[in-house]
């Protein structure tokens, strides 16, 4: 049997790297991060012949600064985070709270989508979390984004988002959501992950999620009009 690309045996990670950017103003301190983090050896080790290493997109003065899990079929594809199916809804939700895909910052903890044993010739079926070591590796890079943003308020979309930024395994989403954390010193709102909504999108989860957002848009100062407030409550 041939045997299965290196990486996708999810090899052990060297330590995460030390993150060190050049000065200047946010996009050219940007520019060196994406350069750094798409091309380094370890996130390239870790995507598969002919996809990308993915790093964020978005406003580098955002207000808001949104964090997923990792790169899926087709960001991998396009090298930009949330533009499958979960960024088709992200988006969505980010038109409800009443701004544009491009005011808001996307990243994910990842910059790789997380390999499952596949053989080169074939494209890789379906998706496995990342591991806390992945997650680790990331963080740098993840940090460092968030640090050149600098925004008023960050939105970690999951348990996966929320367990790699907090560094706390909570027992269900319903645990962490709902209620303001801290990540170096930024507010933080965990909510419900868009994939989730597309499994087992039913009024009760879709308004979970909008309350999570109603309490971010109040935090950062937007206007919200009463027909903003009453999305999927139950007539
Ligand atoms: N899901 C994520 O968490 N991130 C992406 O970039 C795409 C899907």
């Amino acid at each position: 049997m041939k045997p299965l690309p290196a990486a996708a045996q999810v090899a052990s990670l060297p330590p995460p790297p030390v993150v060190q950017l050049p000065p200047g103003d946010k996009a050219t301190r940007w520019a060196a991060l994406k350069q750094l983090a798409t091309t380094h050896p370890v996130c390239l080790a870790n995507v598969r012949p002919g996809k990308k290493a993915v790093l964020g997109v978005g406003a580098l003065d955002a207000q808001i600064f949104f964090v997923g899990e990792a790169p899926g079929a087709e960001e991998e594809v396009a090298g930009e985070p949330f533009v499958g199916p979960a960024g088709q809804l992200l988006t969505k939700m980010i038109g409800g709270m009443g701004l544009k895909r491009e005011q808001v910052y996307i990243g994910n903890i990842l910059c790789w989508r997380p390999q499952m044993p596949t053989p080169d010739w074939m494209e890789q079926i379906g998706n496995r979390p990342p591991t806390p070591e992945e997650m680790a590796f990331c963080l740098p890079f993840l940090r460092a984004s968030i640090e050149i943003v600098r925004p008023a308020l960050i939105v970690a979309l999951g348990g996966t988002a929320a367990q790699g930024l907090l560094g706390t395994k909570f027992t269900t989403l319903a645990a962490a959501r709902s209620r303001w954390h801290e990540f170096d010193g930024t507010p933080l709102m965990v909510t419900y992950h868009p994939s989730y909504l597309l499994r087992s999108g039913t009024t009760k989860s879709k308004r979970a999620v909008w309350e999570d957002l109603l309490q971010v848009m109040e935090r950062a100062g937007l206007p919200i009009s009463d027909k903003q407030r009453g999305y999927f409550l139950e007539k």
